[in-house]
């Protein structure tokens, strides 16, 4: 494999004698970027050991390309809400799903594989990408070399890769000396390494540790900041906005709205804030159906932007441009940094394009103390960003969660160049909020509801949601890059006669309000309507009771036979939703038997799980199952045919 394919590479260490010694690669597909950092620290771990190893995107390659006799790959990826495969590894997916088709059953292809999967369990497609891709390469003829790893989320993402990594490896040295065999053509038992079951892996000694100047290896950053003159036009909306070349608009190629309305859903007394923010699509022939949520671009915070420009010594207007590092491939499909649009000034690109208050990675404080002259800063970060620093890690970086300005702060010496720091950080990620009504009722003003998020770190500091505060504080002239993300699963169901069950305490009830709309639609038409019940939770009736007028008119028309609430704060013992639904469990448990859609929204946390164990529960003791794990199995299969669908978050 070429430098030229691998663009992202890690340095190799060059020791190794080059017969032996073929690359690993790996190889991953991360929406939010944590498979990327994973992948990412699992490589340099990998090159930390004295394996020469190589390290990208999926989308970056063509199957053709890695898939050869010898090859030992890593795929780490994880799976999008709806089960689909992450962006930057679509493209990739589905060539090596065509190759499958195409050839599968034609033997064993020489290649060795693991599958690293990260998922959260609460989603009703959890692994489905990761599961997909082990079947892809199975039906290919390669052969994996570890078990499958499924990680979740919900229980700690690190813990669960550092727990599968201690057997992989073991296999991946196992792997390794089989590959060679396999490259210079000698045939190995089995054709390839087969993975033996977990009992029987023995500890095999990998190659002696060997690290650059004690720090694990860094991707190395492709591109280089041009300067120019401040003179030099820029684009007066830094974000590349719609329609694309189809006529649409995406994430990618947003529309820019207006918000059209704005209103305060909770008592200003509360120290909860929800707004309803609508945005007016204007002539954009944009639509969408109730389910579907609002994707919006969100601008960082003025002040925290001015902080970090100041601090690392640059001015907020010079204007730069964005080139490939001579000598890289000018070949490159895609732009060195795709997310900053450049010439862009210092501020925009901090403004628009950067995430600058998710939980630093441990990959960003090894480049931090790379560019550390003093030597204590430089070994504190390392230590923090090593296995061994791991529980310090935990207490100071991911229960703080502390912003790039603070970690400049803390780390005087350090200084970044620009084009590296760029390249280290994630893309500031767009937002999404399910859209509250429904087009018959707002064709071209849809509308959102959302919790303005305020908090305080365990060491007192105030740290505020991106999107939330920006929107909040936005002017009333003021325009927003937003995109409909129609939703696959999430909506009314396509059997009109079917009973619905809705459950959505706090924001999570927005969508359902724009099902009830869509509802009262489809009765004006003369439609018959099916049995609805909402179940609703919030703190008091006169502080966060939102869209309470609705909810009675709804019930009033018929477009909803029964709204019940939970208030959760108005005794002295907490009522929540799924206590409500056990209050009603003959109705429910009835519904059920009916033929009932199932639609949960709201927080995936707690809530969800709750409500999870409270419908197992009450369907068990209704005899709708004979016991708790067929009422199990039942929720599985509703959640496979989409009777049961669960929209939420955490
Ligand atoms: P609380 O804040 O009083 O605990 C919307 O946020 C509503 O959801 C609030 O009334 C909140 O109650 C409630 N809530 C909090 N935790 C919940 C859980 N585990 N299950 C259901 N509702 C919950």
């Amino acid at each position: 494999w070429s430098k030229q394919m691998f663009p992202k590479f890690v340095e190799t260490n060059k020791s190794l004698e080059a017969t032996k010694s073929a690359k690993l690669c790996f190889l991953y597909g991360s929406q939010t970027g944590n498979a990327a950092e994973i992948c990412k620290n699992l490589a340099a771990e990998a090159g930390e050991k004295g394996y020469p190893v190589e390290v990208c995107a999926m989308n970056e390659v063509e199957p053709g390309d890695v898939l050869k006799p010898g090859a030992v790959i890593t795929f780490v990826v994880s799976s999008t809400g709806d089960g689909d495969a992450p962006d930057n590894c679509d493209t990739f997916f589905t060539r090596l799903k065509r190759k499958a088709k195409k050839e599968k059953g034609q033997g064993g292809i020489g290649v060795q594989y693991s599958v690293l999967g990260l998922g959260d369990q609460n989603y009703s497609a959890f692994m489905a990408v990761p599961r997909m891709f082990t079947q892809i390469m199975e039906d290919l003829g390669a052969k994996a070399f570890a078990k499958r790893a499924e990680c979740d989320d919900t229980l700690g993402l690190y813990e669960q890769v550092d727990a599968w990594t201690n057997a992989y490896w073991a296999r991946l040295e196992s792997a390794r000396v089989k590959s060679h065999k396999l490259r210079i053509g000698e045939t190995v038992e089995g054709d390839v390494a087969v993975a033996a079951p977990e009992a029987q892996v023995k500890e095999i000694e990998v190659p002696k540790k060997q690290s650059i100047e004690g720090v694990p290896p860094l991707p190395i950053c492709r591109c280089e900041v041009e300067w120019m003159p401040k003179t030099t036009e820029v684009d007066a909306c830094p974000v590349k906005h719609g329609p694309d070349s189809d006529g649409a608009y995406t994430v990618t190629s947003p529309y820019m709205a207006s918000i059209s309305k704005r209103e305060l859903l909770t008592s200003p007394t509360s120290d909860r804030r929800v707004l309803h923010l609508e945005f007016d699509l204007g002539s954009s022939a944009i639509s969408y159906k109730p389910g579907d949520s609002i994707g919006v671009i969100p601008q960082n915070d003025k002040s925290l932007v001015q902080g970090i420009v100041a601090r690392l010594g640059l001015e907020a207007d010079a204007v730069f441009t964005l080139k490939w590092k001579k000598g890289d491939n000018d070949e490159h499909a895609t732009h060195p940094l795709p997310h900053v649009r450049t010439p862009c000034t210092v501020e925009s690109a901090f403004t628009n394009f950067i995430d600058v208050t998710g939980c630093p990675r441990k990959s960003l404080l090894r480049f931090l103390a790379e560019h550390c002259t003093n030597a204590e800063e430089k070994d504190a970060l390392l230590h923090l960003s090593s296995r061994g620093g791991r529980s310090d890690y935990e207490a100071q970086i991911r229960s703080q969660s502390p912003t790039l300005l603070t970690l400049l702060a803390r780390f005087p010496s350090c200084a970044p160049p620009l084009a590296e720091l760029l390249d280290s950080l994630s893309p500031l990620a767009p937002r999404l909020y399910s859209i509250t009504c429904s087009p018959e009722v707002a064709p071209t003003n849809p509308s959102v509801a959302f919790s303005v998020v305020k908090f305080e770190a365990p060491n007192g500091e105030d740290r505020r949601g991106v999107a939330t505060n920006w929107l909040d504080a936005l002017s009333e002239s003021a325009q927003v890059p937003v995109y409909i993300k129609p939703s696959l699963k999430f909506g009314l169901p396509e059997d009109t006669a079917a009973p619905i069950i809705m459950i959505g305490p706090g924001t999570g009830v927005a969508p359902f309000r724009g099902f009830l709309q869509a509802r009262r639609a489809k009765a004006k038409k003369g439609e018959k309507l099916s049995e609805a019940i909402l179940f609703f939770g919030c703190r008091r009736r006169d502080e966060d009771f939102l869209y309470e007028q609705d909810w009675q008119s709804f019930v009033d028309d018929g477009s909803l036979t029964k709204f019940v609430c939970a208030f959760s704060r108005e005794t002295s013992e907490k009522v929540y939703v799924q206590h409500k639904i056990q209050e009603h469990a003959t109705e429910v448990a009835r519904l059920i038997s009916e033929g009932a859609y199932i639609m949960v929204c709201g927080d995936g946390a707690h809530m969800a799980k709750d409500v999870h164990a409270t419908l197992i529960r009450v369907i068990t003791d209704a005899g709708v199952v004979p016991d708790q794990k067929t009422a199990e199995t039942l929720l599985m299969d509703y959640t496979k045919s989409g009777r049961y669908v669960r929209d939420i978050w955490s």
